[in-house]
């Protein structure tokens, strides 16, 4: 059976890019193979500096993933940090890891760029995510398409580990997909946490609809037909609306006589719309977060139970333990 296996960090509220690029192509495939799905909380420490609010998003996470859709029953979802042997498969990584690999992540280059303080969880994050990856032999990894480049440093990992001490790991292959690929944000970027310019998933209706009015746009006037292409609101229509629900917005752009105003009020519409059931069950499992507690800790449980081979394998491999 083919292991599916993502993870997202809790590092703020989710939004429709984490949906779009990363959850729902991860809950389609929980009926194709094992669905192995966590919460990257020691990722998260990384750019979460606030105890409490590491625990918020990490609960909320998981509520939201189990909310938008994922079964527990089918798939495991767990914390990463209840799987802490994952720092040990990290270090046997490490140093398999050439330096050069990390310098040159995107991430770590951006991070740098941006003159942010620099540490070694930063610089090492890649080899922890290379440890999640193949402690669970995963087969395919459904992520956006920024986390491109981290998954060939696994593939890249796993390889120089397997030339060193034989076949240890499977070579994870990446699972991206082009037409949701990149969900822009109000400003035409990625959206992002980092950008502050996102669309949250269980934002209240009233905030809902001030962020989609807050998207950018030309200048066109009302009158005048609008450009689709490169167009933040078509884009959007066609991630949350039905295709004819996008044809008759596009449609409507075209043709012109409509505002800009107009057509942000249909968006926010057609996007509340796509999120109330998630909201509802959403409010359901903040409401019940023992149930929550509960799925954690069984998928953990069940998550161990998957990692102990490998680990106890790529101890063996090197030589760590006694061996018998
Ligand atoms: P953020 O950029 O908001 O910090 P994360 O880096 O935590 O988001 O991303 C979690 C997952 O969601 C990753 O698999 C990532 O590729 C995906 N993702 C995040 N933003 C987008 C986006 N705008 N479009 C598509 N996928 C996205
Ligand atoms: N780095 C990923 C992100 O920011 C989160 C992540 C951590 C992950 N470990 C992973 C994704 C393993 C896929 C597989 O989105």
């Amino acid at each position: 059976m083919k292991i599916f296996l993502s993870g997202i960090q809790p590092s703020g509220a989710l939004h429709l890019g984490n949906y779009f690029g990363a959850m729902q192509p991860a809950i389609e495939l929980q009926g194709q193979g094992q669905a192995v799905y966590f919460i990257a909380d020691y990722h998260a420490l990384t750019s979460v500096t606030k105890p409490e609010l590491l625990r918020k998003y990490t609960f909320d996470v998981a509520a939201g993933f189990l909310a938008c859709g994922l079964d527990p029953a089918r798939a495991i979802l767990f914390r990463q940090s209840d799987v802490p042997q994952v720092h040990e498969l990290a270090w046997l990584l490490s140093v398999v890891t050439p330096l050069g690999l990390l310098e040159r992540a995107h991430s770590y280059k951006d991070k740098v760029a941006q003159g942010a303080e620099m540490n070694h969880g930063l610089f090492a994050y890649p080899v922890l995510m290379a440890a999640d990856i193949l402690l669970y032999h995963a087969d395919a990894v459904p992520v956006g398409k920024d986390q491109k480049q981290h998954l060939e440093i696994a593939r890249d990992i796993a390889q120089k580990f397997n030339d060193r001490y034989g076949e240890v790991f499977r070579i994870p292959e990446p699972l991206i997909r082009e037409t949701t690929a990149i969900v822009p944000g109000t400003d035409g970027r990625k959206m992002s946490k980092s950008y502050n310019n996102t669309i949250e998933l269980f934002a209240e209706p009233k905030a809902l609809e001030k962020r989609i009015m807050s998207i950018s746009t030309d200048s066109t006037p009302v009158a005048d037909p609008k450009p689709v292409d490169g167009s933040i609101l078509a884009q959007l229509m066609q991630t949350v609306g039905t295709a004819a629900q996008y044809e008759t917005f596009t449609a409507r752009m075209r043709a012109g006589g409509c505002g800009y105003g107009d057509l942000k009020k249909e968006l926010a519409a057609v996007t509340r719309d796509f999120l109330a059931p998630f909201q509802e069950k959403y409010r359901r499992y903040q409401a019940e977060p023992a149930e929550v507690e509960a799925i954690l800790d069984e998928g953990a449980r069940r998550a161990r139970e998957l990692a102990r081979p490998v680990l106890e394998r790529a101890r063996g491999a090197t030589g760590i333990g006694h061996g018998r």
